[in-house]
């Protein structure tokens, strides 16, 4: 009996002093399985006498079940603890600011190229685009640049072949929708996208950059509305008290063809350095889609007309942010293209 009491003693300490779940179970073995030092006193039961075998036996369940009842009080205590310590551990401020992530910007021609495509996607135009690889028919021979031309010289470029070359201009597209349409107006649409001269770097040249071509082509269109598309166009890149001025030039496939001067947004007009002086600035070439070039298209010209202009993009960015070095848009400086960050 007294080796009973002391077992249960025993057990409830150690019951007690178990810090985890694993230390509780090999207690739980040592005191209840089959090897318990409670069995081997169970066994000693045949020897003893009759009267004392029922207490014997009674005490013996007894401390069993106090024994039983004390550990899985205790699990209940170590199982709480356990989870309180896992929650603990994982747990998550929500509260707590987060790093923050840098957002980047887009770059200055992106946002002059987004800007024209919303412009003139509110006045009715497509956006086309076209190969950067192009073929010698559509970059010069469509555009009435025949093989021998003399202005071929003013836009020599990258070979891949005899007749296939990096674009010098965005106007092939014009070529590529107009033969889609199979001569049947109306077109409106603007192309914008890379194209790629022989020229030597420096501040305003660049081997590569982007134009973005305007064609329209329509029965009774004239020159009025190329001007006064041209005019709209000033006035949302550059400011409503923008003017333009149209001066005859050349192009092949314009007739007749202009270049497109705008009043100089530095001096409003006055002469200035940054308009040497004139109050005008060179933005983009345009003019009356060439009819050679609207029959070689596929579009009867005695029935059809069309202007097309072609802006250079970039040369709109630097007038726009003040820029002086092309080369600006190429480095990839983070400092300079950080300024374009969309939280403005
Ligand atoms: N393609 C011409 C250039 O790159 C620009 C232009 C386009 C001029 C359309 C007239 C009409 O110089």
């Amino acid at each position: 009996m007294d080796e009973l009491l002391k077992i249960r003693e025993e057990a409830i300490r150690r019951i007690k002093e178990a810090s985890n779940l694993k230390d509780l179970n090999s207690v739980r073995v040592s005191y209840l399985g089959k090897k318990s030092p409670i069995q081997a006193a169970m066994k000693s039961m045949k020897t003893m006498k009759q009267e004392d075998r029922a207490s014997f036996g009674k005490i013996s369940n007894q401390v069993k079940q106090e024994i039983a009842k004390a550990i899985e009080e205790m699990k209940a205590n170590l199982e709480e603890a356990e989870m309180n310590a896992r929650l603990a551990s994982e747990r998550i401020d929500i509260t707590l600011p987060s790093n923050v992530v840098p957002i980047g910007s887009l770059h200055p021609i992106s946002v002059v190229k987004d800007e024209l495509e919303e412009l003139f996607l509110g006045m009715g135009y497509e956006v086309a685009e076209g190969p950067e690889v192009e073929t010698d028919i559509f970059n010069f021979q469509y555009m009435n640049l025949p093989k021998g031309h003399p202005a071929r010289d003013m836009q020599d470029t990258f070979y891949i072949d005899e007749n296939t070359l990096m674009r010098t201009h965005t106007s092939p597209v014009q070529a590529h929708v107009m033969l889609e349409k199979e001569g049947k107006g109306p077109i409106k649409v603007i192309c914008p996208g890379k194209v790629y001269r022989r020229d030597d770097d420096d501040a305003t040249h660049s081997h590569q950059f982007a134009q973005c071509e305007g064609l329209v082509i329509d029965k009774n269109i004239t020159m009025g509305d190329l001007k006064g598309t041209l005019e709209v166009f000033a006035k949302h890149m550059f400011g409503e008290k923008r003017e333009i001025r149209l001066r005859p030039s050349y192009f092949p496939f314009t007739e007749p063809s202009v270049e497109v001067d705008i009043s100089c947004m530095n001096c409003g007009g006055k002469g200035c350095n940054i308009c040497k002086g004139t109050g005008w600035i060179e933005v983009l070439g345009a003019g009356m889609v060439n009819p050679h070039v609207l029959e070689m298209c596929g579009f009867d010209p005695e029935v059809y007309q069309g202007f097309a202009f072609g802006i250079g993009l970039e040369r709109c960015a630097m007038l726009k942010y003040g820029m002086d070095n092309i080369r600006d848009f190429f480095n990839n400086d983070l400092r300079f293209l950080e300024q374009f960050s969309r939280k403005g």
